[in-house]
């Protein structure tokens, strides 16, 4: 069995039991905590700002896989690091081009810190392939970025059996997530076409979010 990466997305969390729910979390088998960031533009959607970052990582002890869906990811990717972003994942459609985009990269990996590329379900993925070394992670949109608890977009699967070719016949050090829809269901598809590292937002906090975690674990 292969052993899977799992990203809880704080975005369904309940805010009513921040704390509570955050502790749990912390419990859990979860490595990373996946932060959504919104800023009403790039996507029609409002969520956290920095100052949240800094209190979520003082409560848990996990990776902070921080993903920027902004329009002006130059800026706030710096701003989300000086907060303690641990992986920094921006939209390669916020950039005007591939240059844009590996330059970023570069950058954010020059700050410690690893480097995120995610796409849209439109987005193709065919021009970013020439550039995985500069990546860490690719980030699968599997449903249209701006909320949680959507459904599972399954045509997003032929995406990651393409990157997962290209990442294991390069042998490239990438990790490949998905977002979106993610649970024990889809969450097999997902693994089966090559991901490694799950987000889960509605998923993990509207059931017990300890069981939720350990049910995606290993599931290949
Ligand atoms: C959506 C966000 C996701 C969201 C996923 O734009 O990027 O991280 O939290 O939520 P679920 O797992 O409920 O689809
Ligand atoms: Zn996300």
């Amino acid at each position: 069995k292969k052993k899977c990466i799992i990203a809880p997305s704080i975005l369904s969390l309940d805010f009513s039991r921040t704390s509570e729910q955050l502790k749990e979390v912390n419990e859990s088998k979860a490595e990373w905590l996946h932060f959504d960031v919104m800023d009403g533009h790039f996507v029609p959607n409002l969520t956290f700002g920095p100052d949240i970052l800094k209190g979520v990582k003082k409560a848990v002890d996990k990776v902070m896989d921080v993903h920027i869906m902004v329009s002006d990811p130059k800026t706030y990717a710096d701003i989300f690091i000086d907060a303690g972003a641990d992986v920094l994942t921006f939209h390669v459609e916020a950039l005007e081009n591939m240059e844009g985009v590996v330059k970023l990269c570069k950058h954010i990996r020059e700050r410690g810190v690893k480097a995120g590329v995610s796409l849209r379900p439109k987005t193709s993925v065919e021009t970013l392939l020439p550039y995985l070394e500069y990546m860490d992670v690719v980030l699968v949109m599997s449903v249209e970025p701006g909320f949680g608890g959507q459904s599972f977009m399954e045509d997003q699967l032929e995406k990651v059996r393409v990157l997962r070719k290209e990442i294991d016949e390069r042998d490239l050090d990438v990790r490949l997530e998905i977002d979106g829809g993610i649970n024990d269901k889809t969450a097999v598809l997902a693994v089966e076409a090559g991901c490694d590292t799950l987000v889960a937002g509605s998923y993990v906090f509207k059931n017990d979010i300890g069981k939720a975690v350990d049910s995606l674990l290993c599931l290949k």
